[in-house]
């Protein structure tokens, strides 16, 4: 029997309802059973006869109850009864995934969570409230200048306004000079390295990593099934003579290589172009710190001189504010349709809103404005970084590398440094730092990768003069 609850807040009908589902699916009205007329119904409970009238028609819709011929409201025979005592059923089993995944997020993140610690994390540039104000600027101008159109389903290669500022900043900046077609707006060089292996290359097929490397790069191919095969880096770059003859994809960061931080030699570069060319393999050159040059300008792209055998990454991580997830592919405008159409399949396109802010960033100089003022921020941390590894005595247990670009050191050490206890050793006194273990393949590189951009420069003398009493 249903009742009426006064305290109940909720409209008459909503409960009645409520109790009536409560009842069939616990068997208390039976499958094939006969509802009470709703006029007697009604009569018992006090109601009108119009809410019984909604609570059979819900019934109805729902499937719980079936109108027979002969006239009258019946239980639905097909209910499942729920048995109280039965065990709660166990959700669809989850598969186990690949180790990879697992192991990406170490590399990313360590496990600790230690907070209080001067972190010289890799990955992170230079922000600051200054920034963000600015930023907040180009949103709010985003936010208001809107008309419908923008709002529906948009352009898979990516907002063309924003295309056209990188192509700008591209040609001014970095020596490459493409139409918008050539340029497809992608959601981080994760997703542009996934998105090349969806699209360009076959399960199976021969992709060359640097090893050391970029673990983002050679994890995302593995996940893709590729056959990831690491190359040496030595004191010049990738070493161009160990690439298989029958790679389909070399990847490369040649202005500041991740994480060893040479830059690719000119005899290499002309190596690596002439191999590409002549096995007809793709080069993904991942430019992503390149234009933070702290002697001379930045290098020449190898995009700018092999386009169609290049697809060159761009990000906006380190340029502004990782958080963005805007960055760019720039290739062959035949390549770059065909991943605009899996891009299309897979994820349709960015978000607007980020783009049409960026758009307006940089089309008004905010974006040049604020690589100024990185660029000299990140030149003062680089010089104190430098002269504090030496002045601590870091310096004569390790060879400093990669000083040339970029926002991070490597501090190379011989084979007998036990990384991960000093590491942890690090760590416990209160500094955080990246193995260089955590991007090799095959290498038996050692040291620590040590991300400047972040850290003050006061914290900066502070860190290595604790990590040199962690190792000397
Ligand atoms: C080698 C390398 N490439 C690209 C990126 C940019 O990554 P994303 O665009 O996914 O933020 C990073 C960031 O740390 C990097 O280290």
């Amino acid at each position: 029997m249903l009742k009426v609850n006064r305290d109940d807040k909720r409209p008459l009908w909503q409960q009645l309802l409520g109790q009536a589902i409560d009842h069939i699916t616990h068997g208390v009205w039976k499958p094939g059973q006969l509802l009470t007329p709703t006029r007697e119904l009604a009569q018992q409970l006090g109601v009108s006869r119009s809410t019984i009238q909604i609570v059979y028609d819900e019934l109805l819709t729902r499937g719980y109850t079936v109108t027979s011929g002969r006239g009258g409201t019946r239980v639905n025979d097909w209910i499942q009864i729920i048995d109280k005592c039965a065990p709660s059923l166990d959700p669809p089993q989850l598969p186990e995934l690949p180790l990879l995944v697992e192991q990406s997020q170490h590399w990313f993140r360590s496990k600790d969570n230690q907070e209080s610690v001067i972190d010289f994390s890799p990955y992170q540039p230079f922000v600051d409230t200054q920034l963000l104000k600015v930023w907040r600027k180009s949103y709010l101008n985003a936010s208001s200048q809107f008309n419908v159109s923008s709002w529906f389903y948009g352009d898979a290669y990516g907002f063309e306004p924003l295309r056209r500022q990188i192509q700008r900043y591209l040609s001014l900046e970095r020596g490459i000079h493409v139409q918008t077609d050539q340029i497809l707006l992608t959601s981080g060089a994760q997703h542009s390295i996934d998105l090349i292996a969806q699209t360009l290359l076959t399960k199976g097929d021969i992709v060359t990593v640097e090893d050391p490397g970029y673990p983002v790069a050679w994890m995302t191919m593995k996940y893709r099934q590729m056959n990831v095969t690491p190359v040496p880096v030595d004191e010049h770059g990738l070493v161009i003579e160990k690439v298989p003859a029958d790679a389909k994809l070399i990847l490369v960061t040649p202005a500041h290589q991740c994480a060893v931080g040479v830059m690719l030699s000119e005899p290499r570069r002309q190596q690596l172009l002439h191999r590409a060319a002549q096995q007809r393999a793709w080069i993904v050159e991942d430019d992503y710190d390149s234009e933070f040059r702290y002697r001379g300008d930045p290098m020449l792209t190898l995009f700018s001189q092999l386009p169609q055998n290049c697809l060159y990454l761009m990000s906006f991580s380190k340029l502004t504010m990782p958080g963005i997830r805007i960055s760019a592919i720039v290739g062959p405008a035949e390549a770059i349709a065909q991943l605009a159409r899996v891009q299309a399949f897979t994820y349709r396109h960015l978000p607007i809103m980020e783009q049409v802010a960026l758009a307006h960033f940089i089309e008004h100089g905010y974006f040049m404005r604020h690589m100024r003022r990185a660029r000299n921020i990140y030149r003062r941390r680089h010089e104190v970084m430098q002269k504090a590894i030496t002045a601590s005595g870091l310096g004569n247990k390790f060879t400093l590398r990669g000083i040339e670009t970029g926002l991070h050191v490597l501090l190379e050490a011989d084979e007998s440094f036990d990384e991960d206890a000093m590491t942890l050793r690090a760590l416990q006194g209160g500094v955080r730092v990246h193995q260089l273990h955590s991007y090799c393949l095959e290498s038996r590189r050692k040291g620590w990768v040590l991300g400047f951009a972040k850290v003050d420069e006061r914290l900066i003398v502070e860190g290595m003069y604790r990590l040199a009493e962690t190792v000397l």
